[in-house]
C-alpha cells in the first residue's frame, strides 16, 4: 500500500484553509483535528469547516476526531465529505458499531489510541477497521514533542496486524518530522501525519516529499 504522508491542517492558517491546501498538493491526506474541548483541552472546528474544505479541495480527508460521544457525532463527518473518521477508543461506547457505520457510509474506519492506552485489549476489533492510529503525543495540540515511549506500541501494533494478516493501515500522529519519522516507519507506521514539520517548512511540498523518502529508506515493510 506505500507509504503515505497526512499533513495536520491544525498547523496551518485557519483564516486560508484552501489556500493551505493547495500548499501541501503533494500530500495523500488532508489530517482535520476535530477537538471538543472536553476530550481534549483545546477547541478548533467541526461538521461546517470540514465540508467547506472537502468542496476546496481534491486531495481526501483523514479527520481526526479528539471528542466526548464519536458514536453520536462521527457519521455526521462523513456525510460532510470525510474519506476517512478516526474516533477515539477511549470515548467511544460502541466502537465496533461505530466502526460498522463509517464504513457502511462508505468511509474508511479508524481507532486512536492515546500514548497510555494499550493495544493488546483490541486485538480482536482490528479486522472492523481500516487505520489504527497510534498518537505519539498527548492529543490536543500541535507542535508537541515526540514521546519515544511509544514506539514500542508501534511495533506491536504492526505485530499484530501481520499476524492477522490485515490489509489496514498504522498511522503515526504526533511530533513528526525528518528526526522522528525514521523510527516510526522501522517500527512499522505507513501514514505519516505531520503538521508542524510542514506547514512550518518553506516549501510545504518539498517537505512532504523529504519525509516520504525518510520513511521510505527506513520502512520494515
Ligand atoms: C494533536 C493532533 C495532531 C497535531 C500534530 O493532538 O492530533 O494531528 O496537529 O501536530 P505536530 O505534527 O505539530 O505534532
Ligand atoms: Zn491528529
Amino acid at each position: 500500500m506505500g507509504i503515505q504522508i497526512s499533513p495536520s491542517m491544525l498547523a496551518s492558517d485557519f483564516a486560508n484553509l484552501a489556500f493551505e491546501a493547495q500548499r501541501v498538493s503533494n500530500a495523500d491526506w488532508l489530517h482535520v483535528d476535530v477537538m471538543d474541548n472536553h476530550f481534549v483541552p483545546n477547541l478548533t472546528l467541526g461538521v461546517p469547516v470540514v465540508e467547506a474544505l472537502a468542496k476546496a479541495t481534491d486531495t481526501p480527508l483523514d479527520c481526526h476526531l479528539m471528542i466526548e460521544d464519536p458514536d453520536r457525532w462521527a457519521p455526521a463527518y462523513v456525510e460532510a465529505g470525510a474519506s476517512s473518521v478516526t474516533f477515539h477508543v477511549e470515548a467511544a461506547t460502541a466502537p465496533v458499531r461505530l466502526a460498522r457505520e463509517l464504513r457502511a457510509m462508505g468511509a474508511k474506519a479508524g481507532m486512536g489510541l492515546r500514548p497510555a492506552t494499550p493495544i493488546e485489549p483490541y486485538e480482536d476489533l482490528l479486522p472492523e477497521l481500516d487505520m489504527l492510529l497510534v498518537m505519539t503525543v498527548e492529543p490536543g495540540f500541535g507542535g508537541q514533542a515526540f514521546l519515544d515511549l511509544c514506539v514500542p506500541k508501534i511495533r506491536r501494533t504492526r505485530q499484530l496486524i501481520d499476524k492477522h494478516g490485515l490489509e489496514m493501515w498504522l498511522q503515526v500522529d504526533g511530533g513528526v518530522s525528518l528526526e522522528t519519522i525514521e523510527r516510526c516507519a522501522e517500527a512499522g507506521a505507513e501514514v505519516f501525519v505531520a503538521g508542524s514539520a510542514v506547514f512550518r517548512a518553506d516549501d510545504p511540498n518539498g517537505m512532504i516529499e523529504k519525509l516520504r523518502a525518510s520513511a521510505e529508506a527506513a520502512s520494515c515493510l
